[in-house]
């Protein structure tokens, strides 16, 4: 078997790269995290077995498809039901007594990948009786993503993971009572889905479109560089409502950045903050 040796791609292959896909997608990564980016596109080498990076540049200019798998490459989808299960608990524990307060209830998850996330936080919302009263508002740059989330369809192999991080986050009941198995794949409950508009917002360049109660927007500004995390944490902060939440990722911050004394703890662990009055 011949053996290909794939490019070793440094700096300015990835400076070559952003502008391409700028030029011919419309999508602007250059606040992108610079190691995050090179990680990315050499995976996506590694994987096609990349050995011409001019070549590269042709094939992406001229092939749209192909341009669409570099692309999904960067914006990173790893998502899972329940995912950091003591999240959803600290949700439980400390967010639902103020959320009860509310007469409607509006939530932003930003960065929704392909949904599982949104399910759950719908699940846990039904819980506590509060679902009625909500309407969540779930957004990703990447088209293909939403798809996948607005039709509620899994892979069955992933619900042994998600069932043990329900019952972590403290779920009341079986997260099964939540899905029906139809060929082979889970089908989210449909009234679950009835309080979830899915839909396209890059937040990158898209504004703020409403006020919100909670904001959740999880592993998604760990691949931005600061700037571009200053700018979202602004555009999060315009987005709240009097005492509204927010909640980013365990290995995300909002320390140092253009909103850090606006907002007070709530769980410094699960990077919980309330807008303070
Ligand atoms: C790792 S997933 C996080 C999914 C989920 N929040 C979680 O924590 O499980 C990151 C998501 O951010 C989305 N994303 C990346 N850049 C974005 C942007 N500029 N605007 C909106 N979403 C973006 C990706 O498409 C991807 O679905």
């Amino acid at each position: 078997m011949t053996q290909v040796t794939t490019f070793k791609i440094g700096a300015s292959e990835v400076d070559e790269l952003i502008m391409l896909i700028n030029d011919y997608s419309g999508y602007d990564f250059s606040d992108y995290s610079m190691p995050s980016l090179q990680r990315r596109f050499q995976r996506y080498i590694d994987l096609n077995k990349i050995s011409d990076f001019k070549q590269l540049l042709q094939d992406l200019m001229n092939d749209s498809s192909m341009l669409n798998n570099l692309i999904e490459e960067v914006t990173v989808n790893v998502t899972e039901m329940f995912r950091d299960p003591s999240f959803f608990a600290a949700i439980r524990t400390e967010l639902v007594p103020q959320l009860n307060k509310l007469p409607l209830i509006k939530i932003w998850h930003a960065g929704c990948s392909t949904g599982e996330e949104v399910y759950s936080m719908a699940i846990l919302l039904k819980e506590h009786n509060l679902l009625d009263k909500s309407i969540i508002y779930a957004t990703d740059i990447n088209q293909s993503v939403l798809d996948v989330a607005k039709s509620g369809k899994y892979s069955i192999e992933s619900f042994k993971e998600n069932e043990l991080n329900y019952r972590e986050s403290e779920g009341t009941k079986k997260l099964s009572d939540y899905y029906i198995v139809l060929n082979g794949e889970v089908l989210m409950n449909d009234d679950l889905k009835t309080k979830i508009i899915f839909s396209t917002h890059n937040l990158v360049s898209d504004n703020a479109f409403n006020q919100f109660d909670l904001i959740i927007c999880r592993n998604v500004l760990i691949y931005f560089n600061k700037s571009l995390q200053d700018n979202v944490l602004q555009m999060f902060y315009n987005s709240l409502s009097e005492n509204g939440i927010l909640a980013i990722g365990s290995k995300e911050t909002i320390m140092f950045s253009p909103i850090e004394n606006f907002m007070q703890v709530i769980n410094a662990k699960w990077k919980i903050w309330k807008k303070k009055v």
